[in-house]
């Protein structure tokens, strides 16, 4: 790790129907990441749409961080089934691998923890991700997710697994896709 990039000091701050312009330029950086693998380089075009971005900022939360003011990363985060579920985790090239999407999924733990102590339940958090890809599911693992079968959280996340195999078309040789859940205590 530079010296000079473990010091960076992120601000979050939730995001308002105003940044949603910030936020479909961020995702188009951070997924331009895919291009470098061919059989998934398409993907690096792909974004969500404003009409999913409203429906994030009105059902669930999206944190923003920022160096010094300039937006380099989000997360967008709903209730699903009985987990917060990440919907989505961007980073901007500049700034991948300087600690921004761990920053981001640490505020989406807090969050869980708070809706855990309000309810007297375990904080869980649920993301679904490539398996194989080195900054999907084994990024997670070390960050406490494990692979766990989409049916034991709840319909929602079946049928998200099944949007994604069928109308999304993420399934491609050599590339599968999971479910992931992290349980605080
Ligand atoms: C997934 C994604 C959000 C990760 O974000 P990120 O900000 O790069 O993640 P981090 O910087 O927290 O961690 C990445 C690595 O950099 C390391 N790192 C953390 N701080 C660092 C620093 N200051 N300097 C150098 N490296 C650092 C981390 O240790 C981590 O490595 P590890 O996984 O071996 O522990 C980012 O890769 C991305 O936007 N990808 C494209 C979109 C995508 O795939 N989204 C997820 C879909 S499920």
């Amino acid at each position: 790790m530079h010296p000079e990039t473990s010091k960076i000091q992120y601000t979050l701050r939730e995001a308002t129907e105003d940044d949603k312009k910030t936020l479909t330029a961020m995702e188009l950086d951070a997924v331009a990441l895919f291009k470098t693998i061919p059989g998934l380089a398409d993907l690096g075009e792909n974004h969500a749409s404003p009409e999913q971005l409203s429906v994030w900022l009105s059902s669930g939360r999206i944190y923003i961080a920022e160096d010094n003011a300039k937006p380099v990363g989000f997360v967008a985060a709903v209730t699903m089934d009985t987990t917060l579920y990440i919907a989505n985790i961007s980073t901007t090239q500049e700034y991948q691998g300087k600690g921004v999407g761990t920053n981001l999924i640490a505020a989406v733990f807090e969050w869980a923890r708070d809706l855990a102590a309000a309810t007297g339940s375990k904080p869980r958090v649920s993301l679904t991700t490539y398996r194989e890809i080195l900054w999907n599911a084994p990024y997670y693992r070390k960050r406490g997710f494990r692979e766990v079968e989409a049916e034991t959280l709840g319909p929602k996340h079946v049928e998200k697994m099944m949007y994604d195999r069928g109308e999304r078309n993420l399934i491609r040789p050599g590339y599968t896709r999971c479910c992931m859940l992290w349980e605080g205590e």
